[in-house]
């Protein structure tokens, strides 16, 4: 599977997101997942499912440097101590010496964004992360945790899909040669029911979601969507065998609308559109 790279972190271009999967259907569909191809897995301490995840990856025989696993520091574990207490307790349920990608989940007003940096840049320092990085951070934070950070922020993982505008966030990211790694890629399964994306799907023989996933990885964005059904692991690593046009591209970029952000709690920050 096609790679992007950032800071080192080859990072394959389609993950399996696994938030809401839980118990038996967690450890086999992300054994499923692997079977099919999948080689990144995308889970948070948050989702209550790092145990599972990590049974699922055993499962598959898969050795451990063969799969990019992400796992996240929720936002009220971000104080020194408590992060690498965090960090320690995800890698217990995995059962795994190392994550490759160890994200702040949201950012936490109330914790000074230098200490929690700092201590993220540690834990890249201890091996326990190969890469470190962000998710929902504003451009402006990611400016000041950019400037504050000692070791490089590989990665930025932010809801992206084709009606929500994220331009002046990634470009942000990208300025700081980040990868982007897009969560709701399907807008949480709006996309099968667009009528621009079933035109374009029906040209390819393939289907809205596959195009909504390519539009993403065609800008070198790594989508990481989420199902609990086996048929639809293999529908969606199907986005990776075709391409979209120039015109196709530009068609889905006008899908872009105001207020369709789907993922935005109070810990959310002041968004940049
Ligand atoms: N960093 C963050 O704050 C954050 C926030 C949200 C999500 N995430 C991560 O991103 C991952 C993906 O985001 P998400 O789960 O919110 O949304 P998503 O991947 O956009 O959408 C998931 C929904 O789409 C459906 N679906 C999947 N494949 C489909 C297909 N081929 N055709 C039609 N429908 C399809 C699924 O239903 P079925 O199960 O019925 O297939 C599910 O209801 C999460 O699992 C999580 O790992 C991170």
């Amino acid at each position: 599977m096609d790679v992007i790279e950032a800071y080192g972190a080859r990072i394959p271009i389609v993950g399996f997101g696994t938030m809401t999967l839980k118990e038996a259907l967690c450890v086999d569909m992300v054994d499923a997942a692997l079977r099919l191809g999948y080689r990144h897995l995308d889970t948070a301490q948050n989702y209550g499912n790092e145990r599972e995840v990590g049974e699922g990856l055993r499962r598959s025989g898969l050795r451990r440097e063969d799969v990019f696993v992400t796992t996240k520091v929720w936002f009220n574990r971000l104080a020194a101590g408590d992060l690498e207490r965090s960090v320690d307790e995800s890698l217990q349920r995995l059962e795994l010496p190392f994550v490759d990608l160890l994200l702040i989940h949201w950012p936490n007003a109330q914790i000074l964004l230098a200490e929690s940096i700092g201590v993220l840049c540690k834990v890249k320092r201890t091996g326990l992360a190969k890469h470190i990085g962000v998710a929902n951070f504003n451009v402006a934070m990611l400016e000041e945790a950019t400037k504050l950070a000692t070791e490089p922020l590989a990665a930025l993982q932010i809801e992206v899909h084709p009606y929500l505008d994220q331009t002046k966030v990634i470009a942000a990211a990208r300025r700081h040669g980040m990868a982007v790694v897009a969560y709701c890629p399907l807008a949480r399964g709006k996309v099968p029911a667009d009528e621009t994306l079933q035109r374009i799907a029906q040209a390819h023989g393939k289907s809205p979601a596959q195009v909504a996933l390519r539009w993403l990885e065609q800008q070198a964005i790594v989508p990481i969507p989420r199902t609990s059904k086996r048929e639809r692991l293999a529908e969606n690593l199907g986005s990776l065998d075709f391409t979209l046009s120039a015109a196709e591209m530009a068609d889905i970029d006008k899908l872009k609308r105001p207020g369709s952000r789907i993922v935005s709690p109070p810990q959310a920050p002041q968004w940049d559109t």
